[in-house]
């Protein structure tokens, strides 16, 4: 066990990474754990704290171009096209790595996942660090991202050395992962940037799908684990129109949205917008699926979300969190 300090503002927590130390900071999307990625005992402190497999790779973040320019060997033109336009923002770029950047970062791949991230305390830190951070979802590994610093505290309290506290992050999805490694854009993670929004500026992006016959280790991508981002509560999905009901004899909760129709019955109803928002919904969705995941239920049931704009990072999040 260590003491995990709350950090008063972001040049105390960018001194406690300048000095190995962990700690985690608020971004857009949600709060990361961050390391020194220059230092490879503080990187390998990430991967230990988390209980992360090591075959899993970590998004490196910078403050501007000029230090994103120094992580990667080159910036190809249709990732200049996407930073111009998305930067900063939650939006990964997989791009070729400098030698420099460790193995451990990069689980052994030759690409790094970089980004800027649109928070101003973020953003605060990264400046004061002056090198740059690798950081995950501040969450132990495979479980529900955390979007408040108490939701860190929750998951990591004892295991890291500090947090800051910018209260709760106004994305609520992780980042959305576009690889540029060959000619090829290619989909990793659906995320907090809509993937047609990307495709909008650089033409049609391939979706890496994962197949759920393989082992997870042997994914197109690392980080596409079937299970992922998953509440410790079964949890079952239905159709956006479905008429929600509770399974007889189980305590069941409902996450919805909307003003869709739902039977009576449900212990916990958490609803994610008083109207179709999917913005609002996934603000909402991790904070809400956290709330339901501790009210001792023996189902959750999840409306799922149509399949557009952040809906597509939202359905993919209930399809991690369901698969068993
Ligand atoms: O919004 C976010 O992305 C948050 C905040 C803190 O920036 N971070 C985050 O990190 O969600 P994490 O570790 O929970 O997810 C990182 C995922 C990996 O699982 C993998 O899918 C992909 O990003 N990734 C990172 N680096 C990669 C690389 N070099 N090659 C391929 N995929 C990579
Ligand atoms: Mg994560």
């Amino acid at each position: 066990m260590r003491e995990t300090i709350l950090c008063d503002n972001a040049l105390v927590a960018a001194e406690m990474l300048c000095r190995g130390q962990l700690v985690a900071f608020p971004t857009e999307t949600v709060y990361g754990l961050g390391a020194d990625a220059t230092n490879s005992d503080s990187v390998a402190g990430i991967f230990e704290s988390k209980q992360r497999p090591s075959f899993d790779p970590l998004i490196v973040h910078v403050p501007d171009m000029a230090a994103a320019q120094r992580v990667v060997v080159n910036f190809p033109l249709l990732a200049q096209k996407l930073a111009e336009k998305f930067w900063p923002g939650p939006l990964t770029l997989v791009l070729p790595k400098q030698a420099q950047v460790s193995d451990l970062v990069t689980a052994g791949l030759p690409g790094v996942g970089l980004r800027i991230p649109n928070h101003p305390l973020a953003m605060e830190v990264l400046k004061a660090v002056g090198r740059p951070v690798a950081a995950p979802s501040a969450n132990p590994f495979g479980g529900i991202s955390p979007t408040t610093a108490d939701h860190v505290l929750d998951g990591l309290g004892g295991k890291i050395d500090g947090v800051l506290d910018g209260g709760p992050c106004g994305v609520g999805l992780e980042s959305t992962v576009v690889s540029l490694m060959i000619d090829q854009p290619i989909l990793l993670r659906p995320g907090g940037l809509p993937v047609e929004d990307i495709e909008a500026v650089i033409g049609p992006v391939h979706r890496a799908v994962s197949d759920p016959l393989q082992d997870d280790a042997a994914q197109p991508a690392p980080g596409m684990l079937s299970r992922h981002y998953a509440p410790k509560t079964v949890l079952q999905t239905i159709a956006p129109g479905d008429t929600a009901r509770p399974i007889r004899n189980k305590i069941c909760g409902l996450l919805t949205y909307g003003r869709f129709p739902c039977a009576p019955g449900f212990e916990q109803i958490q609803r994610l917008s008083e109207s179709d928002d999917l913005r609002m919904c996934a603000a909402n969705f991790f904070a809400r699926l956290r709330s339901l995941d501790s009210a001792n239920l023996d189902v959750i049931i999840a409306r799922s979300f149509p399949a557009k704009g952040l809906g597509i990072a939202l359905n993919d999040r209930l399809r991690r969190a369901t698969s068993v």
